[in-house]
């Protein structure tokens, strides 16, 4: 009944569960409509009845699988008391940081700030029976990157310019871990089934940085959300052949890749865990025969395998979303 679950637990490969990341967003016209009489992002997440409504859209329009809350990675900085702001045309934007803000919040705190969030998951479950509701999280690196660097991070990024003391980075990393698995407890709490956990820039980290700031503390956060029976989808974006260390460090439920990872390569490298993904998101702008050459690339490679369809990163604004529903029928009509 639950088709993201029984792919995840079960394996079962009968069946390819669609959903998209990104789904609720700006290539909706629902959505713009909404966004334009609510010019401040992070009340519009905080808006109970509007974010069910926002994380709804797509499950009508699409009948997809799974809805996935309408919220942001963002929300835990805002939460820990860091301000964040979203620019159009740039961004997110965060306020300066003050360590003793951040380390000394009270989980209480960011639980009550963040209340809109859970009963927006409980309005959304109650209208999708069937369906999976996936909750999400920053991973600890890609929530301390945004923190430190108060932007997304240019191509010139360097992470020593970045990285303060060793025993501050240290401290907020372990509040980082605690207070993201707090914002995923809440969220299954709430009703989520699964959790999603976005680490958009662990591709960022150099080789010998990747333990200590993403295997070693989202595998945490991995292993107490699996005490709470309920589980984990990661997305370490970019982070290539080491997919294969990350698989084995963290161990999460399923895996999902994006758009540089082989499929074939990760059927055969990833030890038969659940896979979700890959698709280039720059392929639902190309005409209908290139989106089906690469539609068939994953299904022929994940024929008999426990796979979600998803894409290989978040669905572009540009995309239309008449090429969504190309790209369900087109999946829909090989299961
Ligand atoms: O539909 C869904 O997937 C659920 C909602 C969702 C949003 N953000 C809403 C949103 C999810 C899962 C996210 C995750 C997120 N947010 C990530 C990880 C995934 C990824 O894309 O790598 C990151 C890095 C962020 C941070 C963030 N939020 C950025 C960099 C931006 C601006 C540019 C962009 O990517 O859209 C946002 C804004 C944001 N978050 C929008 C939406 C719908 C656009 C808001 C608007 O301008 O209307």
């Amino acid at each position: 009944m639950n088709k993201l679950l029984d792919c995840i637990d079960k394996h079962n490969k009968s069946y390819i569960p669609i959903w998209f990341m990104r789904q609720a967003g700006r290539y909706l016209p629902e959505f713009r409509e909404i966004r334009k009489q609510n010019q401040d992002f992070i009340k519009l997440c905080l808006n109970e009845r509007l974010s069910a409504e926002i994380s709804l859209q797509p499950i009508r329009r699409f009948d997809l699988d799974a809805a996935i809350i309408f919220s942001d990675i963002l929300m835990i900085p805002y939460g820990l008391g860091q301000k964040v702001e979203f620019k159009k045309n740039v961004g997110p934007i965060l306020g300066d940081l003050n360590f003793n803000i951040i380390l000394n919040s009270k989980p209480e705190d960011l639980i009550k700030k963040l209340t809109p969030v859970y009963e927006a998951i409980q309005r959304v479950k109650k209208n999708i029976k069937n369906k999976s509701l996936i909750g999400f999280v920053g991973a600890p690196w890609t929530i301390l990157l945004y923190m430190l660097n108060k932007q997304s991070p240019k191509k010139n990024f360097n992470l020593n310019k970045i990285i303060k003391s060793k025993s501050l980075m240290r401290d907020l990393i372990l509040k980082l871990e605690d207070t993201i698995f707090l914002h995923s407890k809440c969220q299954i709490e709430a009703g989520a089934d699964i959790i999603q956990i976005f680490d958009s820039w662990a591709g960022l980290l150099p080789k010998d940085k990747l333990s200590e700031y993403c295997y070693i503390p989202t595998s945490k956060i991995v292993k107490n959300i699996k005490t709470l029976k309920t589980p984990t989808i990661c997305f370490p974006k970019g982070l290539d052949k080491n997919y294969i260390n990350f698989n084995k460090e963290v161990n999460p439920s399923c895996l999902s890749i994006d758009y540089d990872i082989d499929p074939k390569w990760a059927k055969e490298e990833l030890e038969g865990i659940p896979l979700q993904g890959g698709l280039d998101p720059k392929i639902l702008l190309e005409n209908n025969d290139k989106i089906k050459k690469g539609v068939d690339k994953y299904i022929d490679t994940f024929k008999n395998y426990p796979y979600i369809f998803n894409l290989g990163h978040g669905v572009l604004p540009e995309t239309k979303p008449e090429t969504i529903e190309y790209l369900i029928t087109l999946i829909r009509s090989r299961k």
